[in-house]
Parts: structure tokens; C-alpha cells; sequence
């Protein structure tokens, strides 16, 4: 097979990116199958669609591997587990790339004499695949990781960790990779470079895992590496070394943590842990698709042209709580940049409202599960009024991204809380990229309006980790005004959409009653309800309608409301008139959703907390909602 890095598409179908794998690997003197498969439940919440693990077992390497949940890979070695006391196994999150056995972790090289495992890109595979092709290697994956396994063989002269060295040397990307050889039974061999890998050190035994839940039953005793480093791990030995060979001194990191507050990552609850993973969401959702210049969105897996947009007359966006409050936005950005009329529905209505469809209609249907019910079944109703589908979802192989004509993916990780937050920020930024790339092909922007955009939305991870940055003046509101039973939100254009989304944080999480109003609208019913000390979170960062949001604060602050602004960085007016005002970065007005929304997923989080509410899992709610 001649692959030609050109041929996005090909890439797009071959690339399996794995922002949130899992890697385990255990070398001692127990059986190291139970280990592994106990080392990748532990890591099961991180997701994952395909599993594997390899033992040395003398004679050879014994690999199993399949597609599908955990217990099916159980259920495939149930009474032949291997013997042997040494190995590696994975989970894959997938991001790219349909999860199929053959793409399922771990790959070997031609001869099965070398097996490795990977979570990351390894971004100049395909001139390194076609080269190993050239001399002979047949590949039987489509996976970048494959590569690795027949570059070590094409490089390995008895010297596993020379060779081990000499194909980092060779590779570009991010990574953490374990690899085992046949001729070396008493070596693991692990690296790191962007990805997380740590070794757990015990007594006789030693391990290596992604992430700490997957060792703290056996051990507290760590080393965590750092970028560029390599382990050599035996059963009695942890030699560090950086990427020129030369040992490096680890400081031990003793883990205090719980085995349940490990799988939070340190974070108390599932929640926290993702509202401040958002940066790194966010980051991850937009690599590889801004083009290195810094001067296009590039969306490989749409591939649209001037004559498919010119052919479309109506988009609908379509989408359930959360990921339809995205869709509010995701109609303000492709109108505003791309010029194109968007309607944007709740799916439950949606679907029985007998939409007026046909095949000029777009219809974007976004998820985070890729399951909810009324979104699936808007979905194939759009299908059968014959619209062009495109989904949004977060989730790889789901109902909803394989019933779509075409799909995008958000690679916000998996996301466990039922109230989402990372999927909401990645949802966004997705579809500023998909209007931004709406407007390169209808040239309705200049490109020095398009670069400077994207110049904004590169900052965009970096400004959120600022807001994240300052969380005490939210606790204080929030234990100041979690015992209210009524809170309202106001804001125009972006901050009303953004005001939506907060509301229902605070009340699907917290059980206030909260309710988002269009600032505009108040005078026309819900002032009456404004009266002494209710609490008024107030957004008001849009210049376009800055000045009429004011004059609806000072009309809730003249009946004695207790007004909470969120407001741009260097906007001085405000706070003449607030009790309090949260800033966040200064960016462009039409990426200021991604950071407002911020300091109101944090409110709510801790007006739950003050509340004793089990947050993650909050009563009456589930984290997809399959059933109508
Ligand atoms: C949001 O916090 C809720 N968990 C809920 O509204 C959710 O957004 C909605 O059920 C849609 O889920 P989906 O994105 O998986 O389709």
C-alpha cells in the first residue's frame, strides 16, 4: 500500500491519534495477565473502545487483543490466561480512526520479536511506514504505532535499549510508549514525551502505567517521567536515562491519594477534574486542525468546497441540553463569519415538528455521547427528508457518528460527570472552526480577519487556564448564595446563549431553580420576580450590546438585587454599579463564550458542594440520555 502524506483523507482514515489511551506494564515475579487486566480496569475511566495485552511466556510473546469493551477481552482469555511475569497492555480512547482488532494495541514488528504499545501521534509515520515497506515489512494495521514495532526491528542490533533510543531518535510527535522484546525477558523498556507515564516502584517487582490508579493498589512509591525520558525497568531495577543515554537521578513521588481520588486525577470530584482539563480539551480539539501558518482552518474530514456550500440554503443545528446550548453559539459564529441563516432546535422538538428539510438543508446535529435518543432520532429523520447530515460528538464509533453523513470529533477525552463542561468548550471551539472554515471557502472574511481570529484562538487554552487560575472569589459567591432558591442570569447575544448554559449547571447540579433570561426580555415579565437579595449573575462582554446590558443591570440593581457581573478584562464601568464583577482575558468578543462560561460552571460546582449534593452523579439524571 503507497501512502502519500498528501492525501489527507487517507491520513484522516489511517492517523489513530489517542489523546486518552491507557498503558500498563508490569515485570516481577507474579503472573502478569490478573495485574494488567486489574491496571486497565482501574484506567476504564478513561474510555476506551479496543484493549490488548502481551506476556512474555519463554518460547514467545503471547498477544491477545480485541475491539469492544474491556470484559471482551476478558471474556477472550478467560481460562488461557499466559503464564509468563512479564508485560504490557493498552486501552484505546479512540479520536481517529474506527476501533477494529487489528488497530487494537499492542503491535508487533514481522516476526513478533518486538511489541509496543502507544498513546499519541507519532506525526512522521507515513515517510517512515513507506520506507519499512520498501525494505520488506508487512504491516497488519493501519496504525501509526505499527511503525514503531518494524523500525525497532530494522534497527535493533542486540542491543534493545540502543536500538529503543535510536527510534526515538527517528520519531516526531507526542507519546508514551512501553515495549517488550522476546530476547530480552527480563527488560521493559517505557518513554515519554507529551503523554503521561509513570513507574511504580515495588519489592522485587516494578510497573509501568499511565496514570496512577492503575498501580496505587500495589504501590505508592512512583517516579513520574518527564518529557524526553526513558525507563529501563526490570523486576529488581528502574534505570532513568534521557534521550542522549545518559542516567538521570528521579526524585521518588510518594502517592497520597486514594485509589478513588486517583481516578479523579487528585480532583475531589469528576467535574472539577474536567472543568480544569478544559485547556488541554480545547488544545487537543483544535490540533491538527489550524494550518501551520497560522492562516486556515483545515477539516480534513469534511472536505467541503465553494459548490457544496453554494448547494446548501438552511442549516439546522440540532442538539439536546448542553451540546444545545452550543448550538446557540454555533448559529452566532456561522452567521456572523460565514453569512449563512442557522436555525438551531431542540432535538425532542425537533423530530415532531415535521421540519421543513430537504436536500438543499444542512443539518448539524451535536452530542457529546453520540447516544441521546432524541438527537439520534432527529438524526435519521433529517436522513430521511433527505438533508445533508454532519454530526458533532465526542465520542468515536458512536450510534450517532456512524449514522451522520459525515462527523467531526471534538477530543475532549472522555467525560464522566453528568454535568458537561469539557464537551461544552470543545463543542465550541469546534464549530468557531467549522464557521471559520464555512467563511475560507465562501470568502465572506479577508484573510488577514481569518489569521487574526485564529491568532485569538490559539490563546484561547492559555486564557482559560487564567480564569481557572482564580477560584476563591466563586467559592465565596457560591457559599454566600448557594442556600438561595432563586437565581437568575441575563446577558445579550453571546452572554445570553452563555447564560443558558450556566443556568442549567447551577441546577441540574446544585437543585437551585435558576433561569437565564435575554436582558431585554426582563421588562417584560420576569423583573416582577426581582425583589431584595436575589442573586443576579450578570454577563456583559459583548460591546455590540454593552451599553443597553448595562442599563438591565441598573434595572435589577434599582430593585435591590444582589448583582454578580462577568465581564471582560479592562472593562471599568462595571463595577460602579455591581456588587462584584469576575473578569476574564480580554479575546475577541466571539470567543469570550469559552471563557465566561468558566467561572459559572465553577459557581455552580460549588453551590453544590455547599449544598452536600453528590455532584458528579446528580439525582434524577443520567450521563446519556438513550431513552426518550
Ligand atoms: C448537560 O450538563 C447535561 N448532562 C445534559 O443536558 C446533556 O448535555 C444532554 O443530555 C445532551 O447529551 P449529549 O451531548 O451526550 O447528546
Amino acid at each position: 500500500m503507497t501512502l502519500h502524506p498528501s492525501d489527507a483523507l487517507e491520513r484522516k482514515k489511517i492517523l489513530e491519534e489517542k489523546f486518552m489511551c491507557g498503558i500498563v506494564g508490569y515485570i516481577g515475579e507474579k503472573k502478569a495477565a490478573p495485574i494488567l487486566l486489574d491496571g486497565l480496569t482501574k484506567l476504564e475511566y478513561r474510555g476506551y473502545d479496543s484493549a490488548g495485552i502481551a506476556v512474555d511466556c519463554g518460547e514467545n510473546i503471547f498477544i491477545e487483543k480485541t475491539v469492544g469493551r474491556l470484559d471482551a477481552l476478558k471474556d477472550k482469555l478467560k481460562n488461557r490466561l499466559p503464564e509468563g511475569t512479564v508485560g504490557i497492555g493498552h486501552t484505546r480512547w479512540a479520536t481517529h480512526g474506527r476501533p477494529s482488532d487489528s488497530n487494537a494495541h499492542p503491535h508487533t514488528d514481522c516476526h513478533g520479536n518486538f511489541v509496543v504499545v502507544h498513546n499519541g501521534i507519532i506525526e512522521n509515520y507515513l515517510p517512515i511506514k513507506e520506507d519499512l515497506i520498501a525494505k520488506g515489512h508487512k504491516f497488519s494495521s493501519e496504525t501509526d504505532t505499527e511503525v514503531i514495532a518494524h523500525l525497532l526491528e530494522e534497527i535493533y542490533r542486540g542491543d534493545f535499549v540502543e536500538a529503543v533510543r535510536e527510534v526515538l531518535n527517528k520519531i516526531e510527535g507526542s507519546y508514551s510508549l512501553a515495549f517488550m522484546a522476546k530476547a530480552h525477558p527480563d527488560i521493559l523498556i517505557c518513554a515519554k514525551q507529551d503523554n503521561p507515564l509513570i513507574i511504580g516502584l515495588g519489592r522485587g517487582e516494578n510497573f509501568i502505567a499511565s496514570d496512577i490508579p492503575a498501580i496505587i493498589n500495589h504501590t505508592r512509591q512512583t517516579y513520574i517521567l518527564n518529557d524526553g525520558e526513558i525507563a529501563v525497568v526490570k523486576k529488581n531495577s528502574v534505570q532513568i536515562l534521557n534521550r542522549q543515554g545518559k542516567s538521570v537521578d528521579k526524585k521518588i513521588f510518594h502517592v497520597t491519594w486514594n485509589a478513588e481520588a486517583a481516578e479523579k486525577g487528585g480532583y475531589e470530584h469528576f467535574m472539577l477534574k474536567e472543568i480544569n482539563e478544559q485547556p488541554k480539551a480545547v488544545r487537543d480539539t483544535m490540533s491538527k486542525r489550524i494550518a501551520k501558518d497560522g492562516g486556515a482552518i483545515i477539516l480534513d474530514e469534511l472536505n467541503w468546497d465553494k459548490n457544496f456550500l453554494d448547494g446548501i440554503d438552511k442549516i439546522y443545528i440540532v442538539a439536546c441540553g448542553t451540546a444545545y446550548h452550543a448550538g446557540l453559539v454555533g448559529k452566532f459564529y456561522i452567521e456572523k463569519l460565514a453569512r449563512k441563516l442557522v436555525e438551531v432546535d431542540l432535538a425532542s422538538e425537533y423530530r415532531y415538528r415535521d421540519p421543513i428539510v430537504d436536500e438543499k438543508t444542512l443539518v448539524i446535529v451535536v452530542s457529546q455521547s453520540g447516544e441521546t435518543s432524541d438527537t439520534l432520532a432527529a438524526l435519521k429523520e433529517s436522513k430521511r427528508l433527505g438533508a445533508k447530515t454532519l454530526a458533532i460528538t465526542n465520542v468515536v464509533g458512536s450510534s450517532i457518528a456512524r449514522e451522520a453523513h459525515q462527523v467531526i470529533h471534538t477530543w475532549a477525552g472522555p467525560e464522566i460527570a453528568v454535568a458537561s463542561t469539557k464537551a461544552y468548550t470543545t463543542q465550541l471551539i469546534l464549530m468557531f472552526m467549522l464557521a471559520l472554515y464555512m467563511a475560507q471557502i465562501c470568502e465572506t472574511l479577508s484573510d488577514e480577519r481569518i489569521r487574526e481570529l485564529i491568532c485569538r484562538l490559539k490563546k484561547i487554552p492559555a486564557q482559560i487556564s487564567e480564569t481557572l487560575s482564580d477560584v476563591e472569589p466563586i467559592k465565596t459567591f457560591a457559599r454566600q448564595y448557594g442556600f438561595n432558591e432563586d437565581v437568575f442570569y441575563i446577558g445579550r447575544a453571546l452572554d445570553y446563549d452563555v447564560a443558558l448554559e450556566g443556568a442549567l449547571k447551577l441546577k441540574e447540579i446544585s437543585y437551585i431553580h435558576a433561569e437565564a433570561y435575554a436582558s431585554g426580555e426582563l421588562k417584560h415579565g420576569t423583573l416582577a420576580l426581582i425583589v431584595e437579595g436575589v442573586p443576579v449573575i450578570a454577563l456583559a462582554t459583548q460591546k455590540s450590546v454593552y451599553e443597553k446590558t448595562l442599563s438591565n443591570i441598573k434595572e435589577v440593581k434599582a430593585r435591590d438585587a444582589i448583582v454578580i457581573g462577568i465581564a471582560a478584562a479592562g472593562d471599568t464601568e462595571l463595577e460602579k454599579y455591581l456588587d462584584h464583577v469576575i473578569f476574564v482575558p480580554e479575546t475577541d468578543e466571539l470567543l469570550i463564550p469559552l471563557l465566561t462560561v468558566v467561572p459559572l460552571q465553577l459557581l455552580a460546582y460549588y453551590a453544590a458542594i455547599t449544598r452536600g449534593c453528590d455532584v458528579d452523579k446528580p439525582r434524577n439524571l443520567a450521563k446519556s440520555v438513550t431513552v426518550e
